[in-house]
C-alpha cells in the first residue's frame, strides 16, 4: 500500500480558496488517501471525477479549497471524513438481478446442494452497495429452497457506511425495484406511499437471511468465519490493482469451501491471481 506521507497539517497548501482548484499535488494526496484506506486506484486521468465528487461534500461543510479539505480530513482523529472521503468517491452503481446468469447458476448449484443432503449455506456479497445484489441473493434462495429444510445465511459487506445504511432501511423507488419480477415483488416486499411516490420495502423473509457489516476488501485477513459456500463479489475488482486482488482472492480461497463458487463482474476476472479457481463460465469460477 501506498503511505500518507504528509503529517497532520503540514503540508503545504496548494490550493486557492475555490472549490474548483484542485492542484496536481492535492490531487496525488487524494488518490494516496484513497488507496491507503480503499485499494482504490484512482487512475491519473479521473481529476475532473475526484473534484466534482468532493466539492459536494466541501460545500456541505463550507470548506472552499481542496487543501483545506485535505487537512480536515487528515486531522479528523475520530477517521469520520475519511469515510465520507471513501463514500464520496466509490462508485455504487447495482441494481437488482444485475448479470442475472449468476442467479440463475446460483439457484441450479443450490438446488442440487439441497438434493445432496447439505444442512446448511453461507452466501457472501461483498460489496453490497445498496442491496440488491444481496437482496437478490435472498429472493433466490428463498425461491430455491422453498418449502425444503436449510440452515440459511447471506454476509453483505460494503466498504460505505452510507450504502450499508440504505441497506438496512430495505427500501426501494419503483424504477429501484423494475427489475424484480411482479409475483416475486408482491412476495417479498411491502408496497407504501412516501409523499405520492412508491417504495418497496423489503419483508422480513429478505431481512432474516441478510446480515451487513462493514467491511474492508484491501485488508486481509478478513475476520470471517468460514466455510463459505459462494461468494458474489462483482464490480469491485475493477477498482483495485493487481497486488490488492491477488491478496483479495487468495483470502476468497481460503474462505470458500471446495466445490464453493466466486463469481465475479461480467467485465472482470481472476485469471492469473489463482491457480485454485477452474473457470467453469466467464465470471464464474469454481474452488476446486
Ligand atoms: C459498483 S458497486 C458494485 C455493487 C454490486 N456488487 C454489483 O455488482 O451490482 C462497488 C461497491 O464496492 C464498494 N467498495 C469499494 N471499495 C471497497 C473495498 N475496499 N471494500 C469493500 N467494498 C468496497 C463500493 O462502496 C461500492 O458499493
Amino acid at each position: 500500500m501506498m503511505a500518507i506521507k504528509h503529517k497532520r497539517g503540514t503540508h503545504h497548501r496548494d490550493d486557492s480558496c475555490c472549490v474548483d482548484n484542485l492542484s496536481d499535488s492535492t490531487f496525488n494526496m487524494i488518490r494516496e488517501i484513497i488507496y491507503d484506506r480503499s485499494g482504490i486506484t484512482l487512475g491519473e486521468n479521473k481529476q475532473a471525477l475526484v473534484r466534482a465528487r468532493i466539492a459536494k461534500r466541501m460545500r456541505h461543510l463550507q470548506i472552499p479549497g481542496y487543501s483545506d479539505y485535505i487537512d480536515h480530513v487528515v486531522n479528523d482523529a475520530s477517521g469520520g471524513e475519511i469515510q465520507h472521503l471513501v463514500d464520496a468517491i466509490s462508485t455504487n452503481v447495482t441494481s437488482f438481478y444485475r448479470e442475472p446468469s449468476h442467479f440463475d447458476l446460483m439457484r441450479k448449484v443450490i438446488d442440487e446442494w439441497i438434493k445432496s443432503g447439505i444442512k446448511s449455506i453461507r452466501l457472501w456479497s461483498a460489496a453490497s452497495s445498496t442491496g440488491e445484489e444481496p437482496y437478490t441473493m435472498a429472493i433466490e434462495l428463498l425461491e430455491t429452497i422453498y418449502n425444503r429444510r436449510l440452515d440459511a445465511k447471506i454476509l453483505a459487506t460494503d466498504i460505505s457506511s452510507r450504502v450499508l445504511e440504505i441497506c438496512l432501511r430495505g427500501e426501494y423507488t419503483e424504477d429501484k425495484i423494475a427489475p424484480v419480477p411482479q409475483p416475486l415483488r408482491n412476495k417479498y416486499f411491502t408496497k407504501k406511499k412516501d409523499n405520492a411516490k412508491a417504495i418497496y420495502s423489503v419483508n422480513d423473509s429478505l431481512r432474516n437471511l441478510v446480515i451487513f457489516r462493514q467491511f474492508n476488501l484491501s485488508s486481509p485477513p478478513f475476520p470471517i468465519r468460514g466455510p463459505l459456500d459462494m461468494i458474489f463479489c462483482r464490480n469491485v475488482m475493477i477498482y483495485f490493482d493487481k497486488k490488492v486482488r491477488t491478496s483479495m482472492v487468495g483470502e476468497f480461497l481460503r474462505l470458500l469451501k471446495p466445490g464453493g463458487y466466486l463469481m465475479v463482474g461480467h467485465a472482470e476476472s481472476i485469471t492469473g491471481l489463482s491457480s485454485e479457481f477452474k473457470c467453469i463460465k466467464p465470471s464464474i469460477y469454481l474452488r476446486e
